[in-house]
């Protein structure tokens, strides 16, 4: 028997899968635009909402502001709250962050509230509720006249935020909230391009959110930091880590060949907080040593600071609980995974790759 193997990168290496007007990564220059801007420039200048309003925009063609987004999700947030019993019914017993994708499964549509809206507003109600379960203490009620940013850590800690901790949020959520065919927002797009509707392609996101190869690394990030321990112990460990053949995590990425621009966003959003968490020289000296071991080790291959180092550093100097990182990542990539739903919805197109097949073939009889 004949067959034609086709040689496709496995891996989906450099392959495009959509067309899209949302986001850019550019690897080699270590650039990212999210709705037109630079990822710097959006995080300095835009809200959360603000951003979210861009992306919906250009996803269903159909304008929105800041304000209605504002309005919108504070009104999601509260639906949430009022349906916590049947989202969180399957979420007891489970660690946070499976917990969280147990809830998000069980999200349904609101009237007079887009679906859009439904998933973002209550993914920091449900996260805030599962941390707050995991000390034994009731969930807190959204304030929607607070920003989306600035509710998220109410709802975490019970108290009015710090407005430096909530800008900082705020700088995280809208650097984090696209990013190009990531392979989460890729999942969402498989699932919404076979018209399913936008509660199961955000269920498939946050699934493939969870992995530490993609938004599950920020935890193991601290751990390594925490294993590292002291300034003494920065090269051996890291030296040790490579030669077993370890990944560093927080270093890495499949598109960027530079530091991730995300990266320094939020280094320079750790650096305007008062409050710490991390010691920060000590943290660079891990960073400077990691990406010259790499430099050392992979010689083939650039690799360098991804957004998980700095994501890790600056989510616990907000006092959010490890366990919460993944889901803290959901609250912003949910725009991102929204919108890509939408316009993919939009092309009306299967996404439906092939594969290579490497299995026996059938005898001539
Ligand atoms: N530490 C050590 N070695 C690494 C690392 C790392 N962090 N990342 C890649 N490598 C090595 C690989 O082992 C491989 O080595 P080899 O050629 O000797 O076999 C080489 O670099 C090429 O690796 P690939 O597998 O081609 O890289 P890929 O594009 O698949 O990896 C990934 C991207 C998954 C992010 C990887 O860099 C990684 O595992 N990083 C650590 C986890 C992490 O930080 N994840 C968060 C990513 S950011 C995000 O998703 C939001």
């Amino acid at each position: 028997m004949n067959m034609q193997i086709s040689k496709s990168p496995i891996g989906l290496d450099g392959v495009a899968a959509a067309e899209t007007a949302l986001s850019h990564v550019d690897g080699e220059r270590g650039e990212l635009i999210i709705a037109g801007e630079r990822v710097g420039d959006l995080a300095r200048e835009a809200n959360f909402e603000g951003v979210t309003a861009r992306l919906w925009a250009s996803a269903t063609g159909q304008p929105i502001g800041e304000a209605a987004v504002r309005a919108e999700l504070g009104a999601a947030r509260e639906r949430a709250f009022a349906r916590l019993p049947r989202l969180l019914a399957a979420a007891d017993a489970l660690p946070i962050i499976d917990g969280m994708r147990a809830a998000i499964a069980a999200l349904r549509g609101e009237p007079g509230l887009s679906d859009e809206a439904t998933i973002v507003g209550a993914l920091p109600v449900i996260a805030g509720a599962l941390v707050r379960h995991g000390r034994g203490e009731a969930p807190l009620p959204p304030d929607p006249t607070l920003g989306h940013a600035a509710d998220t850590l109410a709802m975490l800690d019970g108290k009015r935020p710090d407005p430096r901790a909530a800008a900082a949020l705020d700088a995280y959520l809208v650097t984090v909230s696209d990013h190009g065919m990531n392979a989460s927002t890729f999942a969402a797009r498989v699932v919404a391009s076979t018209r399913a509707d936008l509660f199961a392609a955000v269920t498939a996101g946050y699934c493939a959110l969870t992995g530490p190869l993609h938004g599950g690394a920020p935890e193991p990030v601290l751990q390594m930091l925490d294993a590292i321990g002291t300034p003494d112990r920065i090269a051996p460990w890291i030296d040790a880590a490579l030669s077993r053949g370890e990944r560093l995590m927080g270093f890495g990425h499949r598109i960027y060949r530079v530091r991730d621009p995300r990266a320094d966003v939020l280094e320079a959003t750790v650096a305007r907080l008062s409050q710490g968490g991390v010691d920060m020289p000590f943290a660079a000296a891990v960073e400077a040593y990691a990406r010259e071991a790499l430099r050392r080790a992979k010689p083939h291959r650039p690799l360098d600071t991804n957004v998980e180092f700095f994501t890790a550093i600056l989510l616990d100097a907000l006092q959010i609980p490890r366990q919460a990182f993944t889901p803290v990542f959901a609250v912003a990539r949910a725009a991102g995974w929204t919108a890509h739903a939408r316009e993919q919805q939009r092309t009306g197109r299967l996404l439906r790759p092939s594969s290579v097949y490497v299995g026996p073939l059938p005898q001539e009889k």
